[in-house]
């Protein structure tokens, strides 16, 4: 039989889905399961986007479309992103693909040949350290714990840029952690990037529009404009709007990039459906009710959650500002046991947690940081005090 090519052996499914996939198989088997597992947002976007798309299939063409987007799509974008801060920007700086993912995999495939170095903080988004080994990058990972509010810092991205890596990858705010980092925090890392000019820089900043505490969303080319030569910021619908389905991510960078995109585009997806663009233009242009209100209930939430966690004797958690996640730190259970069950490290503990209590949360090896665990806490309104109790009786009940 011919065998398949290298890189698949290197990508591997996904850990999230496997506790995903293990609570469903509980829940079909009729056990009360609270999910804090995927991170979905959990809501649709208004009325007004499903309309547009209405509006765009009475009027389809059925015809493919621009390689870079439709015209519409970019304007509407580039108003968008002048509203967070961005400015100077034309249709040449942008480019599309079918969800955030796939712009980061296709800008993986533009900057990276294989070999090549590209580095990113601990905790990261699982897809950044597989993405990274099918294209055959090496993965340098700076490890910023619970012990830091798991925020790289100015020393670290120096050390890790004195290596010469050809991209440096940075999420804000972050999954897995919540973390958000300040004006101030942005504009020393810029400072820092200023000084080595042979890397490209990703922001994957796709949560940017749920930020708490007026921290405000910060890029690094709002405190070093001539950074823009080397920064791409990667948005997307998925979070802002509730429409991870109509799988829309989009890009915003040198030219050089996001020509490179494109013509990568040209020659895999082509274009965007018309009707999954008109969606999305309505969502980027149209009244911006729905973002703001859930901002101020996911806000709410990690009240609650981050006040449930801290209650717990032993767990450290960093209190997240923005996203909808929380990374507390779990470690102090480790080497207890729960019903007679012996828990060694993060993957037993969600395991056991899963078992005992119904509650599905990710364990924070999947991210890097084999001390934590990441909780979702986009589920039903209804289910997130029970959800909490339960782990905080799981906790009470280790002996
Ligand atoms: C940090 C981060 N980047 C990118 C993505 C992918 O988003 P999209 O649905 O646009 O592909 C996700 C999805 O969970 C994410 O958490």
């Amino acid at each position: 039989m011919p065998q398949l090519a290298q890189r698949v052996g290197r990508a591997k499914p996904s850990a999230i889905m496997v506790i995903a996939e293990k609570a469903k198989q509980l829940k079909a088997a009729g056990r009360d399961i609270i999910s804090f597992s995927i991170g979905v947002p959990n809501f649709l976007p208004g009325e007004h986007v499903y309309a547009a798309a209405r509006e765009s299939l009475s009027r389809d063409s059925g015809q493919y479309g621009s390689n870079r987007g439709a015209d519409a799509l970019l304007d509407a974008f580039l108003k968008h992103i002048e509203a967070l801060g961005f400015s100077g920007y034309t249709r040449m700086h942008l480019s599309i693909g079918i969800g955030a993912k796939q712009v980061l995999y296709n800008l993986a495939e533009a900057l990276l040949d294989e070999g090549d170095e590209i580095c990113f903080a601990a905790p990261y988004w699982t897809t950044y350290r597989d993405i990274a080994d099918i294209v055959g990058a090496k993965a340098n990972v700076l490890h910023c714990g619970p012990e830091q509010n798991y925020k790289l810092t100015p020393t670290q991205l120096d050390a890790a840029l004195a290596r010469k890596p050809k991209v440096f990858l940075f999420n804000n705010p972050s999954n897995p952690t919540g973390m958000v980092y300040t004006a101030g925090e942005i504009a020393a890392l810029a400072d820092v990037l200023a000084k080595h000019p042979d890397t490209w820089v990703i922001t994957d900043d796709i949560y940017n529009s749920m930020v708490f505490d007026e921290v405000g969303y910060h890029n690094f080319v709002f405190a070093r404009p001539e950074l823009r030569d080397r920064v791409i910021f990667v948005d997307s619908v998925s979070k802002t709007y509730g429409m991870p389905g109509w799988r829309v991510g989009l890009l915003a960078g040198p030219e050089v990039v996001a020509k490179a995109v494109t013509t990568l585009n040209s020659n895999h997806i082509t274009s965007l459906p018309e009707v999954v663009t008109a969606a999305a233009v309505a969502a980027l242009s149209g009244p911006q009710d729905v973002p703001r209100a859930k901002c101020a209930e996911f806000a709410d939430r990690r009240d609650t959650v981050f006040a449930a966690l801290s209650a717990i004797p032993g767990v450290v958690c960093p209190r997240p500002q923005g996203a909808f996640y929380a990374f507390p730190d779990i470690s102090s259970a480790f080497g207890k046991s729960h019903g007679g069950t012996k828990i060694n490290n993060d993957v037993e503990f969600c395991a056991a947690l899963l078992e005992a209590k119904g509650v599905a949360c990710v364990p924070g090896s999947a991210f890097g940081e084999p001390r934590a665990m990441r909780i979702s806490y986009t589920c039903p309104a209804a289910q997130l005090q029970p959800g909490l109790q339960r782990i905080q009786q799981f906790f009470a009940e280790l002996a």
